[in-house]
């Protein structure tokens, strides 16, 4: 129950979990032991390939892997499956968010990582845009301009700072207010 002090957004969110925890999703990925631990796996495995794959695309802009490659064939290989794996990321987390409705949303750390993830996903793609609007990707061994440089080195920090806060979601406390 929210009190007249909550804030707007906790009284919200509180709304919104009391919702979600009575809705035949929550029935299903709570009540169910090995969906959670299946959804946690699938979110990890897309883990793997959103860094892999978004990693060797910063290395390359930044020239330090495949430098003899063009930067195109690295973009048309590797920027799909980011947004593949965005995708899973996005579906699992949700279906995670159902699992404790009143957990995550209430944790800044996962509101730090969502706005990150966001601002992430728009780098690399205004990367492969960038990059192939201008040529660069059509030269053999092209070298970046040195502004694509910094988005992609800005981006490999960036994924790495997400990770840590998935991981920090488990242990951060709820923020005062929240539902117990
Ligand atoms: C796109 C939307 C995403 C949503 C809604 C989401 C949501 C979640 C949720 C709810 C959890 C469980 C936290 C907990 O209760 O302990 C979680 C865990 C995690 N997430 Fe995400 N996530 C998203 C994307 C990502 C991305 C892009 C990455 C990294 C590249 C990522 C990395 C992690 C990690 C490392 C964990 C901890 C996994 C574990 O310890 O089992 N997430 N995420």
């Amino acid at each position: 129950m929210s009190s007249a002090s909550t804030p707007p957004f906790t009284a919200a969110l509180s709304a919104f979990a009391s919702w979600l925890g009575k809705t035949p999703l929550y029935d299903a990925v709570a009540g169910v032991t090995w969906v959670v631990p299946t959804v946690q796996t699938l979110h990890i495995l897309a883990i793997a390939v959103v860094f892999a794959s978004a990693a060797l695309i910063d290395l390359r802009i930044l020239g330090l892997v495949d430098a003899s490659k063009p930067i195109e064939a690295l973009l048309t290989r590797f920027l799909r499956p980011v947004g593949a794996a965005v995708a899973i990321l996005a579906v699992t987390g949700l279906l995670l968010i159902a699992s404790e409705p009143s957990r995550a949303i209430f944790r800044v750390v996962f509101w730090v990582k969502l706005a990150l993830v966001l601002a992430v996903s728009l780098a690399t793609w205004w990367l492969g845009f960038a990059a192939r609007r201008r040529g660069l990707a059509a030269t053999e061994g092209g070298v970046a301009t040195l502004d694509l440089k910094i988005i992609a080195a800005l981006s490999l920090i960036t994924w790495l700072a997400i990770i840590v806060a998935g991981r920090w979601i488990g242990y951060a406390v709820a923020w005062d207010g929240a539902p117990q």
